[in-house]
């Protein structure tokens, strides 16, 4: 069976996107560097000193990939200047903004803003915050974006829910406590990307402890309220809840604890009251479920800077830039 990654890659060959990897001290970067420019699927763009790179590559072939150093590259200073005017409201100088451009993640994350590349995957040796902390700061939400936030994409050997075992699960590596109107956008938003990445009808499920009405509580409650909030936002879109994860998925569950629902029995994208309840879920889909676990992946942010986990291998990144390919090219599109 083709992988949900292999498809994606596909995908990526066909829309000749650029890609920059500030994380070129680590061998990781550079070996996926190195199989993307081999398979086609991305340009890449090296943030670092040329030196450095090409010693920590050895025999990698990074003919292909432009290599681009902060402190030597001649639009230097108009990258300063762009990055003062945008953190000046909270206080960033212009000689701490120069101090700023020297991180090759900021440099990465500002490149993407001044359009030199499409987006950018980072987090392999930083941790999230690094990673989108630039990505808020500089690129900020897409237009008519509420928020960004961050879910996987998660493909279950042998399932029979979801989308042939496929789901996206957010939010699960970003925002920490969505309020209810958070999580109503980010159930409309997934939807979307569920359409744009598994190129399936998404089925919306809100989660909770409680399937409709069940149990009563503030946090029922506000699933029930985010639920009613996503679906006027989205008429078009199956968003249900409040469901209980069972409900949601398993048909003979929906039929006797949510008879009627158009998402019940049937849901692929799943959306957590919190980020405690997302990341926790994810991880033990991927460990007891032995599920592939795509992510953490970012949406709504005006250009697609995604994050890394710390212990990925140099085919996850590889896998990162495609999707990051894809979400470029989908925004081109707007
Ligand atoms: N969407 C859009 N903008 C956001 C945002 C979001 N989800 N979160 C923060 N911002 C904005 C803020 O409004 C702020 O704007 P401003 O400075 O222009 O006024 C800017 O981004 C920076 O905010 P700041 O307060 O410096 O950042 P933060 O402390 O809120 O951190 C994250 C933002 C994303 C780094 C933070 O939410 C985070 O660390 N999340 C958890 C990540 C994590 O650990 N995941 C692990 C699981 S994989």
């Amino acid at each position: 069976m083709v992988t949900f990654l292999e498809k994606i890659s596909e995908r990526a060959k066909k829309l000749d996107k650029t890609i920059a990897l500030p994380e070129t001290e680590d061998i990781r970067t550079l070996q996926a560097a190195a199989k993307i420019l081999e398979r086609g699927i991305a340009k890449v763009v090296l943030v670092g000193k040329e030196e450095d790179i090409k010693a920590l590559a050895g025999n990698l072939d990074l003919s292909k990939a432009r290599i681009v150093n902060p402190e030597t590259y001649e639009r230097k200073d108009e990258y300063v200047q762009a990055f003062h005017e945008l953190r000046k409201h909270k206080g960033v100088t212009l000689e701490s903004a120069a101090e700023i451009m020297k991180d090759y993640v900021y440099f990465a994350v500002m490149m993407a803003k001044l359009g030199e590349v499409d987006g950018v995957v980072s987090g392999a040796a930083h941790s999230s915050s690094d990673t989108l902390r630039p990505a808020v700061q500089i690129v900020k939400t897409a237009p008519g974006a509420a928020l960004a936030s961050a879910f996987f994409i998660i493909a279950v050997p042998d399932c029979e829910y979801g989308s042939d075992g496929t789901f996206l699960f957010a939010d699960s590596g970003m925002v920490e406590m969505p309020s209810v109107e958070d999580v109503a956008n980010i159930a409309v938003i997934s939807a979307k990307t569920f359409e744009l990445l598994v190129q399936d009808t998404p089925y919306v499920a809100m989660l909770s402890y409680s399937t409709k009405g069940s149990a009563h509580s503030k946090l029922t409650e506000a699933t029930v309220a985010a639920t009613k909030l996503a679906q006027e936002l989205a008429p078009d879109i199956a968003i249900d809840g409040e469901l209980q994860v069972d409900a949601a998925i398993v048909p003979k569950v929906a039929a006797s604890k949510a008879p009627g629902s158009p998402v019940a029995g049937k849901a692929n994208v799943f959306i957590y009251p919190d980020l405690n309840a997302g990341n926790i879920a994810y991880k033990i889909a991927q460990r007891l479920a032995k599920a592939e676990a795509y992510g953490p992946i970012t949406q709504g942010l005006a250009k697609p800077i995604n994050d890394l986990s710390r212990g990925c291998s140099d085919e996850d990144i590889v896998g990162a830039v495609a999707i990051t390919c894809v979400q470029a090219a989908a925004q081109d599109n707007k």
